[in-house]
């Protein structure tokens, strides 16, 4: 009998079906029991009742165990109680395997416990949500930048050099190379690429060795980097706004009963998708400092900062032209005022902080090289890095969008560990 989907459900009324999956909850009550069977698309109740069935079926069906695996033969109906629900009225149980005794039940786990689970834990329906929001986003970022002349071009993962800073690479011995590196980004190869294609991104792993324990931070996380020739630091905001207003309206209308199921207040992430706030660092310190924040010029903005900043602000908020001193290396000098750099974050609002670093990079060979030497970066090893502003140096300028932050952000949970499959902390590799 042909296998059909539980989303596929309501096209198949009143025909005997098959549905194969897994049994996420099951009750029983004299002459019937109920399964809550979920198939990877969906879940459905079916009905099992034992005026209807073999006595060795209902029996089977009476002994399931949360879990198992199994393909089960029916009707397909509306629910009985609930509008535009379905239901299965069984009439036959095939059991794969039936299930040892579940290790996640219905009483409170902690999270060390569903971390070390977590090749269970995914199961649930609330990780399903989370990952198909996941999924969803994925494919909308890469949508928008399918439709916007952006090609895919795969910077590699090891590599001899830095593209964040120094400090928190993972290095590895490298056969006789010497130390290589697991990239932080893949924006300097992307680069690159732009001479090649015009407009180029990546969308892989990148790794981080932060001691930051916090609720935003991951040691391997997925980043896409775009890069464009000729896009200079308003339109590259301009980029940026739009391909994030794209992913939340993909999301609210892709993802409707995902984000029921994680209790998603629906409200403020329909109000995103409005024109995004822009601030220089200097006004957003003002800002903050009125508000009572004990920020200094010239500083990083902290968590708390970065929540106060968009407390009252439905819209993401860029904050853009940063004092040079903590910001990266290819930034580029701003025109109108040296001390700076036209870089911008991207700031969610609903205190889910930044969400997408970026900048036009400096694309003057002696001004970078100028740059480089002061911060003491080995020159020889970025020569190819330089050579792109000796043979057809364009301005340009770029972004990278840290998936799971985003994830974080559409799915409104408080934890970024639950939006990658496997996270990977510094206090956590298993499973
Ligand atoms: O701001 P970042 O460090 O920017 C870059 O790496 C640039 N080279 C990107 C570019 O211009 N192509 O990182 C970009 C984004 C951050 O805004 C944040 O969303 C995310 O990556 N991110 C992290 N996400 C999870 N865990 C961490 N430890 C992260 N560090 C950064
Ligand atoms: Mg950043």
């Amino acid at each position: 009998m042909k296998q059909v989907f539980v989303k596929d459900i309501a096209q198949h009324l009143g025909e005997e079906i098959c549905l194969k999956g897994w049994v996420r909850n099951i009750r029983h009550s004299g002459k019937l029991v109920f399964i809550i069977l979920r198939d990877g698309t969906g879940e459905i109740q079916s009905v099992a009742f034992k005026p209807d069935l073999e006595e060795e079926t209902f029996e089977r069906a009476k002994r399931l165990t949360l879990e198992s695996s199994l393909i089960l033969t029916g009707i397909a109906k509306p629910h009985q109680k609930l509008e535009n629900q379905f239901e299965l009225a069984i009439s036959g149980v095939d059991v794969f395997q039936l299930a040892e005794e579940y290790p996640i039940g219905k009483k409170e786990h902690g999270p060390d416990f569903l971390l070390s689970n977590r090749h269970l834990w995914i199961r649930s329906s609330k990780q399903w949500a989370i990952l198909r929001i996941r999924h969803t986003v994925y494919y909308a970022i890469c949508e928008y930048l399918n439709n916007n002349s952006f090609f895919r071009f795969d910077s590699p993962i090891l590599t001899p050099n830095a593209c964040e800073g120094t400090t928190t690479l993972f290095d590895l011995e490298y056969f006789d190379e010497g130390k290589a590196y697991l990239s932080q980004s893949g924006q300097l190869y992307l680069e690159t690429g732009i001479m090649s294609l015009g407009r180029v991104y990546d969308f892989g792993p990148v790794f981080r060795a932060e001691r930051s324990k916090t609720r935003k931070h991951l040691t391997e996380f997925w980043m896409m980097d775009a890069e464009a020739a000729w896009v200079e630091h308003d339109e590259n905001m301009q980029i940026q706004e739009e391909l994030i207003r794209l992913v939340i309206r993909t999301v609210l209308d892709k993802c409707d009963s995902e984000l029921d199921i994680l209790e998603r207040d629906k409200v403020a992430l329909r109000a995103a998708d409005a024109p995004f706030k822009r601030m220089t660092h200097y006004e957003t310190i003002e800002y903050l400092r009125a508000k009572g924040s004990e920020i200094t010029h010239g500083s990083d903005l902290g968590a708390q900062d970065e929540a106060m900043l968009t407390e009252d602000s439905p819209v993401p908020v860029f904050i853009e032209r940063w004092p040079k001193e903590i910001k990266a290396f290819y930034m580029k000098r701003d025109p109108l005022d040296p001390n700076l750099v036209l870089g911008n974050d991207l700031i969610a609002p609903e205190g889910f902080g930044e969400i997408i670093g970026g900048s036009q990079r400096e694309d003057d060979h002696d001004l970078l090289l100028a740059r480089m030497e002061a911060e003491k970066m080995p020159i020889a090893d970025y020569q190819w890095f330089l050579d792109l502003r000796k043979y057809g140096s364009v301005p340009h300028s770029g972004f990278g969008i840290g998936l799971e932050r985003l994830v974080t952000w559409m799915s409104g949970i408080h934890h970024i560990r639950e939006t990658i499959p496997f996270p990977r902390m510094i206090y956590r590799i298993y499973p």
